[in-house]
């Protein structure tokens, strides 16, 4: 297949980032829809979803982190702009993936080598926080399709795994395996049931 190169080639790649960037902000709206019962139109949630704004701010300082050098001043200019109206603090260096959600925003933190998978949902007050000063991986990572409850902290280089829920206000300082329950002060984790599956033979569970 010809590669384009030249003017047209770099219109080209500039219309398929384009699209791209209006998938992912069409896919992070379905997401808060879905989880934000409060919420009855796709306008009020682009418009007053401050969980939103921080993600999409975010996206566009990380990537201006990515390219370092003279690039990182300004993207943590950005970060704090963001901070200043939306009440979320996200350093430029998170790596999160598609269709994050924060609900209400207010005081959520989420530090510099945290790594967040894709369909995480946070609630206002968490903080993904690190446990040294040392410049090294210090803040936790979230599997995929992780819920953290209001107001909990999650803190140090752990992992919670893929599908497991952090309850509100719970410290969570150990790995939380995947498809459990963590709650409270330090956290106490519990396997999730296992979901019931409605092609079984039901008299396997009798
Ligand atoms: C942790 C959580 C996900 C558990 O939900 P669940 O799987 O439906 O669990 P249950 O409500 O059946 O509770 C299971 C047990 O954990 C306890 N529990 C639930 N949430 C807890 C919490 N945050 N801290 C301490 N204990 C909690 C319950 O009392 C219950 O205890 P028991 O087994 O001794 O009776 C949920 O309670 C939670 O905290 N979600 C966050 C919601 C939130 O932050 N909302 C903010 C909206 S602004």
């Amino acid at each position: 297949m010809a590669v384009l190169t030249g003017p047209a080639g770099g219109r080209r790649e500039r219309g398929s980032a384009f699209r791209r960037a209006v998938r992912e902000v069409r896919a992070d709206v379905d997401a808060a829809i879905e989880r934000d019962p409060a919420v009855d139109s796709r306008l009020e949630m682009v418009l007053a979803s401050p969980g939103l704004h921080a993600i999409w701010t975010h996206r566009v300082s990380h990537s201006m982190w990515q390219r370092g050098g003279r690039w990182k001043l300004p993207a943590r200019l950005l970060s704090q702009a963001s901070r200043a109206i939306t009440g979320v603090e996200i350093h430029p260096g998170a790596q999160i993936g598609k269709r994050f959600f924060i609900d209400h925003g207010m005081g959520v933190v989420i530090g510099e080598t945290s790594e967040i998978g894709d369909d995480v949902m946070l609630y206002n007050g968490v903080n993904l926080g690190g446990r040294t000063l040392a410049k090294v991986k210090r803040h936790p990572t979230l599997g995929d399709g992780v819920t953290v409850g209001a107001g909990a902290r999650i803190l140090g280089p752990v992992t919670v795994g893929a599908g497991s829920a952090v309850g509100a206000n719970a410290v969570v300082v150990k790995d939380v395996p995947a498809d459990s329950t963590a709650v409270g002060v330090p956290a106490v984790v519990r396997p999730n049931a296992p979901a019931l599956d409605p092609y079984a033979d039901p008299a396997l569970y009798i």
